[in-house]
């Protein structure tokens, strides 16, 4: 059978658009205004540049030598104790939990997508009852989209990397590229824009404490797409001699460039036209739909063109959160790729159902544990715990287990210098670094 691999710059784009999604646009800019701005996103840039870049290059390198599934992966380059390595390949678990609530969140998009072609709430009073309908009361609409989305994703998987996943990152991520573009300018155009710069990158320390940094490192391995096995899946797809050194650098930097360009362009927005920066999981859809009304006619035209953006940044997410278990039962129990993704896509369609009942009145209440729902359960140990647990496998394991100079062959001529600098951090810092920020979450430290 032919391996179908990506060509160069179709994997640069699915890696990229594997990394740039919700968490970009959705998640970042509320998160930045729930932690107060400036120190939160100097943390994360700092998590992104030493911690996440390296990480990512470990990633990328072990899905290129292993080239299978996650799990296989590990277990042919592990020398010894295979059995036991390749347990680190099932994160790939990690990613078809997100996929519970993502796909929820993708079906929130689309529904607002196709109300902003004619209503906007004509005040953040109005937008939160609208949303807060839609999040409690309204099962079926939710369902509805979720469901819509369930479909779009499974099918593009079923048609394999290059027909499927490589084609919908060919056209989605220059069309979201360029709709963020165009409503930059727009933003860059506007009194406030200075305002919204101010506020991302002033940073006032005192703001920072502990569960700050640990969502701003958190958030650092969710928008890089790494510590589950998607980055790892794609890399086993590329071509033989690929430069993975360049390839992690564009995916980290685009990652990065569009965060920031959407939170600058979001905050502007919200201080111009409506209640400046706002904190929570509404502030795409509530504060934004009320500044947009603001602008008059040509705010249902941004509205719409946001929330197609945001729409292309989940769907190319979300196919990279689920490919890794497809390409596992594919690899190890030779399913057919049909099958293997119809089962995923059923398995997180139908435990997504349950995320959309936890915040149901009425359902709600037999689905919250503690002060978290199913919903926000799942979104807190798949990005607080599981991703960081993933990275912390793939250092020691590229640090320690797979011989040094399987390592430095493929890494070396592109890294040249920095290669030792890197394998150090890789050895000694990140791990640590990890420790820490676990033992930080278990409330240890
Ligand atoms: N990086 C994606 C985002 O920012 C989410 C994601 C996480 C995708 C992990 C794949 C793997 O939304």
């Amino acid at each position: 059978m032919k391996i179908a691999r990506f060509s160069r710059i179709g994997f640069i784009l699915a890696a990229a658009g594997s990394a740039v999604g919700l968490g970009n646009i959705w998640k970042f800019p509320y998160i930045t205004g729930e932690y107060g701005g400036g120190a939160f996103v100097l943390v994360y840039l700092l998590t992104v540049v030493l911690v996440g870049f390296s990480i990512m290059i470990a990633e990328m390198l072990i899905g290129y030598l292993g080239r299978r599934d996650t799990v296989s992966s590990f277990e042919e380059l592990a020398p010894n104790y295979k059995d036991l390595w390749k347990l680190g390949g099932f994160q790939a678990m990690a990613g078809l939990s997100i996929m519970i609530f993502y796909s929820v969140v993708i079906g929130w998009i689309f529904n607002y997508i196709i109300t902003s072609l004619e209503y906007l709430p004509s005040s953040v009073k109005e937008a939160e009852t609208t949303f807060s309908l839609m999040l409690h009361t309204d099962f079926l609409t939710q369902l509805l989209y979720h469901t819509l989305a369930f479909v779009m994703i499974t099918y593009v998987l079923t048609k394999g990397i290059k027909g499927g996943i490589e084609r919908i990152n060919l056209i989605l991520m220059p069309s979201l590229m360029l709709i963020l573009a165009g409503m930059f300018i727009y933003a860059v155009s506007l009194d406030s824009f200075s305002r919204a710069v101010e506020f991302m990158f002033a940073a006032d320390w005192s703001k920072l404490n502990s569960e700050a940094f640990v969502t701003a490192v958190g958030h650092g391995f969710f928008t890089l797409s790494l510590g589950m096995g998607a980055i790892m899946t794609y890399a086993a797809s590329m071509e033989k001699g690929s430069n993975i050194i360049k390839s992690a650098f564009w995916v980290v930097f685009l990652d990065t460039t569009i965060a920031i360009v959407a939170g600058l362009m979001l905050f502007t927005f919200l201080y111009q036209y409506g209640s400046g920066p706002a904190k929570g999981p509404g502030l795409v859809f509530i504060s934004l739909p009320a500044a947009f009304y603001e602008m008059g006619v040509l705010g249902n035209f941004f509205a719409v063109l946001f929330f197609l953006a945001l729409a292309f940044a989940g769907l190319t997410s979300a196919v990279s959160l689920v490919e890794p278990m497809v390409q596992y039962f594919i690899d190890r129990f030779s399913f057919s790729r049909a099958k293997a993704s119809i089962l995923m896509g059923l398995f997180f369609w139908f435990f997504g159902i349950f995320a959309i009942l936890s915040n149901i009145d009425g359902a709600k209440e037999y689905l919250t544990w503690g002060e978290k729902s199913f919903f926000d359960w799942v979104d807190y140990v798949t990005a607080a715990i599981m991703l960081p647990m993933g990275g912390l496998i793939m250092s020691i394991f590229v640090g320690y287990v797979i011989e040094k100079n399987r390592v430095e062959a493929a890494l070396k001529p592109f890294l040249k210098w920095a290669f030792e600098p890197w394998y150090f951090s890789l050895k000694y810092l990140i791990p640590i670094a990890m420790f820490v920020v676990m033992l930080n979450l278990m409330g240890l430290v």
